[in-house]
């Protein structure tokens, strides 16, 4: 199979790329490597099914071709992160706006039957009550916000808005995924990342820093679980034109968090909480609760994630040992 990924050498992609190289598949990735990473993939450059192009997506001038040589697309490439959407609003919109919608017409005007994975979040939820399940079919919520955060969930649902109205009106292969938190190898805690962040911080005996009081809740599902649901979605002709979301039910908070990544670190970092303004500045405005329903997955699916959280920060903790930089 031939398998094109934009943003192939960030975090998510960068996994996809080992999972299809692995399974011998044929990999062509773009990234522009603005959050992504060439060491990502660094091993692959001399692997005769891989190709790299740091490239653009929204001024790319081989997408078309790239598109045409494709059966499977995952489309990656996004401006990510909270400290990036909180500087660069704009870039957020644009990019992640006109950089789907490019695929998309790509994708209409190529001659193949290709399916296309888009990654979506969980960020289209916004704000809810502790004890409500995230459900693919509920009301959206953007906050009237004070700050740009809020853009990445409108850079989001138009992606989502545009994803459901080509495979509607052209009648192609589209699944949107809304990504709860993903975590595992490649994944950098740069642009406020907290579990790459914590494990780093604690592997330097360096104070590990919580933002906020830490009540607020995630779940976290491992990068290497994430990539065989989306392969499984893509094998599953059910999944055409859904939005389905990826992630794992245990929801646990920020504190809780950090004193297990101390504790499977033996670290004698200290534990201190910086207030939202001292951490992205004024106005921000927190998720407190984000627990996806995943009866939709498990139906297309029938997988359940065979990474505890435990052990993906285990993992990470010794990768982090292992890393010269430190
Ligand atoms: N990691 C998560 O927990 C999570 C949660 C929700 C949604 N997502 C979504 O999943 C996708 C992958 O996220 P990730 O965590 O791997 O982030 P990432 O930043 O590691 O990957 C994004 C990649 O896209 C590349 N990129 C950005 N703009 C580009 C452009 N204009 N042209 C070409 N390449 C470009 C970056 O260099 C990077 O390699 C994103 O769309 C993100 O919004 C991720």
């Amino acid at each position: 199979m031939h398998v094109l990924i934009t943003g192939g050498a960030g975090f998510i992609g960068s996994n996809l790329v080992t999972y299809h190289l692995e399974k011998g598949d044929k990999v062509h990735v773009v990234d522009n490597l603005s959050t992504g990473r060439i060491e990502n993939i660094a091993p692959y450059m001399e692997h005769p099914d891989f190709i790299f192009d740091e490239a653009d997506i929204l001024v790319w001038n081989e997408l078309e071709k790239a598109v045409n040589w494709a059966d499977r697309i995952y489309h990656m490439a996004a401006v990510v992160g909270v400290f990036r959407v909180l500087k660069e609003p704009i870039s957020v919109l644009a990019t992640n706006i006109a950089g789907c919608e490019r695929i998309l017409r790509a994708l209409h005007t190529s001659h193949w039957n290709t399916k296309l994975i888009i990654a979506s979040s969980s960020e289209v939820y916004g704000n809810r009550s502790e004890d409500e399940l995230l459900s693919e079919d509920m009301e959206l919520l953007i906050s009237p916000g004070h700050n740009s955060r809020w853009n990445y969930s409108i850079s989001k649902l138009a992606d989502e808005a545009f994803a459901l109205s080509y495979a509607r009106q052209y009648n192609m292969d589209v699944t949107v995924i809304r990504f709860f938190n993903v975590i595992g190898p490649n994944q950098t805690g740069k642009y406020g990342m907290v579990v790459p962040r914590f494990v780093r911080q604690a592997v330097r005996e360096e104070p590990i820093t919580v933002f906020g009081d830490g009540t607020q809740k995630r779940s976290f599902l491992d990068v290497r679980d994430a990539v065989i649901y989306l392969d499984m979605l893509a094998n599953n002709p059910q999944s055409r034109a859904e939005v389905i979301n990826v992630g794992t039910r245990r929801e646990i908070s920020i504190e809780q968090l950090a004193n297990i990544i101390k504790n499977e670190s033996n670290s004698a970092s200290s534990i201190e909480y910086i207030s939202y303004d001292d951490a992205y500045g004024k106005d921000f405005d927190e998720i407190f609760h984000r627990k996806p329903n995943l009866e939709k997955l498990i139906k297309f699916t029938h997988y359940l994630p065979q990474w505890s959280l435990e052990k993906s920060i285990i993992d990470l903790i010794q990768r982090q040992h292992a890393k010269k930089e430190y």
